[in-house]
């Protein structure tokens, strides 16, 4: 996950419009009307009890993370490090002088158990044997972010493939801007990787940018137990208010199949493989029926997510 931010206010801006007019907040809804009220219509939601049985929510600290796995290598930014030394450098972190972000930890076996799928996010399809696992070679579909005050990518993007992102929040508060639909002709596309806009902070952005304060957009920020639902394709980004745990995850299921498809084939045209793009196409279209009436029996349901640990 990638992600508007402090950074970015040195971009030109637009009046953010009142978050709840677009971003709903909801508690105790069942899985049907989440469906129905956000999945479908791709509406960004924050579900502010979707972590009520994560055993993460509570225990989950910087300080728990030092003392528990401070020795597992982690990189930042292509530089290795050990977890213990980021910690330190993210407790030490203020929004003057950012530690290195984002860190990023893919989950390791003993802590899946404590941040379960939710019912909200499946069905899930990656696990699937069916799926080839060859277009998710560059995507972590779970991952735990380490972020301090100040901590922030300044992109403003859409999760790769046109996954849905789920944005768990453990410990801390972490602040979205999202983008409504449509307005691609704004955002500056980056031709090469259109999931990601060419859009950078600098003192000339408002020169360089100039469209980009038409974009309508909004801003909320998600608290330790809420969970952010972004719908595939939903252009935003994202920044630490605090020292804070995040654990975010993807989730691929018939709505956004179509989508992920022409990813998938976009991306093998990219890479010059045409011969792969073409059969990968036509496998995949057949399979999403095929895995449509699985998911009427049960498939593609483990809250256990499926994951080895690498
Ligand atoms: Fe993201």
């Amino acid at each position: 996950m990638i992600g508007e931010n402090a950074a970015l206010a040195s971009l030109p801006t637009s009046e953010a419009s009142p978050a709840g007019a677009w971003i709903e907040r909801v508690a105790g809804i069942g899985v049907g009307e989440f469906v129905a009220r956000y999945r479908l219509p791709r509406r960004p939601v924050i579900l502010t009890d979707a972590l009520r049985d994560w055993p993460a929510v509570g225990r989950y600290t910087h300080a728990w993370f030092r003392r528990e796995h401070g020795d597992l290598p982690v990189k930042v930014r292509g530089r290795d490090y050990r977890l213990a030394e980021i910690i330190d450098q993210q407790i030490a972190s203020t929004a003057e002088r950012p530690g290195p972000y984002p860190c990023t930890l893919a989950a390791c076996t003993e802590l899946l158990p404590d941040i379960p799928r939710f019912a909200y996010a499946l069905p899930n399809r990656h696990t699937h044997p069916l799926v080839p696992k060859f277009p998710f070679e560059w995507v972590n579909h779970l991952e735990i972010f380490f972020g301090g005050p100040g901590g922030e990518f300044p992109r403003i993007h859409w999760d790769y493939l046109r996954m849905h992102a789920w944005i768990a929040q453990v410990c801390g508060a972490k602040e979205f801007t999202l983008f409504e639909p449509g307005q691609e002709h704004l955002l500056y596309v980056d031709p090469a990787k259109p999931w990601l806009s060419l859009a950078e902070p600098s003192p000339d952005a408002a020169e360089r940018f100039p469209l980009l304060h038409q974009a309508r957009r909004h801003t909320v920020t998600v608290r330790a137990g809420e969970a952010l639902f972004l719908p595939c394709g939903t252009w935003h980004t994202a920044r630490c208010l605090d020292l804070n745990i995040t654990v975010a995850f993807d989730q691929l299921e018939s709505s956004n199949w179509a989508g992920f498809v022409r990813e998938a084939v976009a991306a093998e045209r990219r890479s010059g493989r045409r011969g792969r793009a073409l059969w990968l196409g036509a496998y995949l279209r057949a399979l999403g029926p095929v895995l449509e009436v699985c998911e009427r029996f049960g498939a593609n349901r483990r809250a256990d997510w499926g994951l080895r640990q690498r």
